[in-house]
């Protein structure tokens, strides 16, 4: 996420100018920018051809995949032909989701047809296609492969804040597509993508059309295999929904999380491993959603029907479920720990109870106060983020301490539940004891345009520090006529938790392989870190080693 102060510059200084703000409100694009991939830059016609292909998991990833796709127009008869290894191809028809942009008025037709009843650890072809398909005989084909059952061994990746390659967008960068290619290099089973995914809500005029990009990016990938995503900030749209997130919702098919609030948060099971992908806006004190800063108000156009947005407006979605999510995390939580199968959980989630990042937003006490103290109890081994575009680990973390921050403004003491760190060196072999504490991970060098790798010190010790938003940071009047801002965080203290920063670039991916060991012995998950050499300068394909540690744990007995 990115901060939104009137009158900042923009060159990674991880703000919107004045300038974009007024460019954002008359912009004026409403189709896609960035060509169908292996289809040329023909116009693009209102017809049911596939596009923005990509796989998610269903509730269980050894039998259960989505293939979701969208199309300029409304497709008739959208179907998938399942081509299996040695049996006769089926056909799955495709259910309609669409949603009417409240900002351009444009529909936007998306097809998503449910796969059960797979052979786990299967491999199988695809195609997609509709009566109206104007690829109709050389329909979209893909494949992918199907998780196993019981314990093995297998590889995710993850990163969040990916935006689009068509740096005309707000906040998209080249490196977005360096950034997919990245994940085909270590073919992983599925990737995590840890919100923020497009900046769309930074371009309101064309949000849509972003939309369309960042799917046609990552579909060199997530056609071959599920992208697993969390919202962000950024997926937080004026005039669409009560969170602004049904441009979010309708786009990816998601595991059902039995409450009223599907596709916000959900969880699966792979292997050994829960993975829970929260939404973390609905616990977080800072304002980061959608905002216009004005000083015109923001219109939507006049076929959306919609009324113009004031200046000085902003999405503010904290507390939108009353507590339900973290009920369902707490219950998800337990129902883990009594799973004699489960031997890792895995939290995904956009924005950050432990950053120092010294330009981004840095930790929210909202995450510390109400999830923490559950990651605790019920041994939540790893935390994958976002938001903040750089890489932090932290070290293994239990409990906290209280009234050890100071007010950024007057030095009073705040209380900004500070995580306890158990240890505060590298164990040998860097092999860590899992069952001491959770290590948060934050991974936001997806491809923006603004890399963050710059870390806050301590003037008068020299210690890492960080910025703690302890409350909400609602939108004020900005020194120039008209116009607001939101203040960045308003607390600070040592963050001694803060184990590894990478001060070299703001771009990478992690890549994690789970290792389920054997009956009676040792289980790990291997984390190697690697980022984009140079791509803060220019946009890179070189991703290189940066960090590797293991988690270790007994495996329990099934
Ligand atoms: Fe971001
Ligand atoms: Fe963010």
């Amino acid at each position: 996420m990115l901060g939104a102060k009137a009158g900042e510059s923009t060159s990674n200084s991880g703000s919107i100018s004045r300038r974009e703000f007024f460019k954002d409100a008359g912009a004026a694009a409403a189709t896609s920018a960035f060509p169908l991939l292996g289809e040329g830059s023909d116009a693009p016609v209102a017809d049911g051809t596939p596009e923005q292909v990509h796989l998610t998991w269903g509730e269980d990833p050894s039998r259960t995949v989505y293939v979701s796709w969208a199309s300029p127009g409304r497709a008739v008869h959208p179907r998938l032909i399942l081509e299996p290894a040695r049996s006769d191809p089926t056909t799955v028809e495709a259910v309609e989701r669409t949603y009417t942009d409240g900002l351009n008025g444009q529909t936007v037709f998306t097809y998503h047809a449910r796969i059960d009843a797979l052979t786990a650890g299967g491999t199988y072809r695809y195609s997609v296609t509709a009566d109206n398909d104007s690829r109709g005989k050389a329909p979209f084909a893909a494949g992918f492969r199907v998780a196993r059952r019981g314990r093995f061994a297998f590889r995710w990746t993850s990163y969040g804040d990916l935006a689009t390659p068509v740096a005309s967008w707000t906040l998209s960068s080249p490196q977005s597509r360096h950034a997919v290619d990245a994940v085909e290099r270590f073919q992983p089973l599925f990737h995590l993508l840890n919100g923020d995914l497009c900046y769309a809500n930074l371009n309101p005029s064309a949000q849509p059309a972003v939309w369309a990009d960042f799917g046609n990016n990552v579909q060199r990938s997530a056609a071959h295999r599920p992208w697993m995503p969390c919202p962000g900030n950024h997926e937080i749209e004026f005039h669409n929904g009560p969170q602004g997130l049904d441009s979010y919702l309708t786009r990816f098919a998601l595991p059902d999380n039995g409450t009223s609030y599907p596709g916000r948060w959900y969880c699966f099971k792979v292997g050994s491993a829960l993975f829970i992908s929260l939404a973390a806006d609905d616990v977080i004190y800072q304002d980061s959603g959608a905002f216009h800063a004005g000083p015109l108000p923001l219109r939507p156009a006049a076929s959306s029907g919609r009324a113009p947005i004031p200046p000085g407006t902003s999405l503010y979605v904290r507390g939108y479920s009353r507590g339900v999510q973290t009920q369902w995390l707490e219950q998800t939580l337990a129902a883990a720990q009594a799973d004699a199968d489960i031997d890792w959980i895995i939290v995904q989630m956009h924005q950050d109870a432990l950053s120092s990042s010294e330009r981004g937003n840095g930790s929210d006490r909202g995450i510390r106060e109400v999830w923490l103290p559950l990651f605790d109890r019920y041994g939540v081994d790893l935390v994958l983020c976002g938001h903040d575009h750089d890489y932090e680990r932290s070290w293994p973390v239990r409990g906290c301490e209280h009234h050890v921050g100071r007010d950024t403004l007057t030095g009073a003491k705040v209380d900004t539940c500070r995580p306890r760190p158990v240890l505060t060196s590298e164990p040998v072999g860097g092999r860590f004891d899992a069952t001491r504490g959770t290590i948060h991970l934050i991974l936001g060098g997806g491809g923006t345009s603004a890399p963050l790798d710059a870390y806050g010190i301590n003037p008068l010790s020299g210690v890492p520090q960080a910025k703690v938003i302890t409350k909400p940071n609602r939108p004020m009047p900005s020194p120039l006529p008209g116009v607001y801002m939101k203040v960045g965080a308003d607390a600070l203290e040592d963050a001694i938790w803060s184990a590894r920063r990478d001060v070299v670039s703001g771009y990478g991916i992690g890549v994690f392989d789970l290792d389920p060991g054997a009956p009676g012995g040792e289980t790990t998950i291997t984390l190697r870190y690697y980022h984009a050499l140079g791509a803060d300068r220019m946009p890179s394909a070189q991703y290189e080693l940066f960090d590797t540690v293991v988690l270790t744990k007994p495996r329990r007995k099934a």
